[in-house]
């Protein structure tokens, strides 16, 4: 079982690396963040107070995520669909850190993405995947930028996928109270793990930071 595990703040390009070098490495990409999105996403539909830990608990614990190895990566099904782009609405961004922060949740997600490795190779993204999912991986990466560089790449994606057109501002200070409770929190917070390669992305290309990745992978995995 190898997995590559990646971890960092909102918009510093995560996604876009972990779905490249496990394109080019052969290893599913896992988006774990989707996960978490998927259970706020439930809440909200369900009318569920998001300021009632005990209730999200409880109505996380009853939706089934099911799992399935599909053209690269893990997608995932609630009740026999794929949630798409319903996940990535700033309602969802502006949710997600208060679900993210509950124990049960965490302990939910963290054996959903221990279970995906009878899939086989992973590249998996998220905040505590380094340090508290896949602690022992040898391939480990903190990626991060600047507030300004992941704004300004969060409100462009959003424009493009026609999402939501924010102003870069409003991006940037959903991302800071989004990683300020994400940072903060009690159980796996967001912090760069001992021993991950820290790669700061804000004046790189897309390019220039999977390569940096392939370069720092074990030698017997670069190759598919
Ligand atoms: O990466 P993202 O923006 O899709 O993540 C959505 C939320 O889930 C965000 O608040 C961070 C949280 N998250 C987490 O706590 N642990 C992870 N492994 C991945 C995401």
């Amino acid at each position: 079982m190898r997995v590559v595990a990646i971890d960092g703040p909102s918009g510093a390009g995560k996604s876009s690396v972990s779905r490249i070098v496990g394109e080019k490495i052969g290893f599913l990409h896992v988006d774990s963040g989707a996960l978490y999105r998927i259970l706020t996403w439930q809440c909200l539909a369900a009318g569920v107070d998001m300021d009632d830990p005990e209730a999200i608990a409880a109505h996380t614990a009853r939706v089934e995520i099911e799992c399935r190895p599909e053209n690269g990566r893990i997608a995932y099904y609630v009740n026999g669909e794929q949630p798409g782009e319903r996940i990535r609405t700033p309602d969802i961004n502006a949710n997600a850190s208060k679900v993210a922060r509950e124990k049960p949740v965490r302990d939910y997600v963290t054996s959903l993405l221990r279970g995906m490795v009878k899939y086989g190779d992973l590249v998996v993204e998220g905040r505590d995947i380094t340090t508290a999912v896949f602690p022992d991986s040898p391939a480990r990466f903190y990626l991060t930028a600047s507030a300004e560089a992941r704004a300004r790449r969060r409100q462009k994606e959003e424009v493009d996928k026609g999402i939501a057109n924010q102003s870069t501002e409003a991006v940037k200070a959903s991302l800071l109270a989004r990683d300020a409770i994400d940072s903060t929190r009690k159980y796996a917070p967001l912090k760069k793990a001992d021993g991950a390669i820290e790669i700061d992305s804000s004046d790189l290309t897309l390019d220039e930071v999977v390569e940096l990745v392939m370069n720092a992978l074990p030698e017997d995995w670069k190759y598919l």
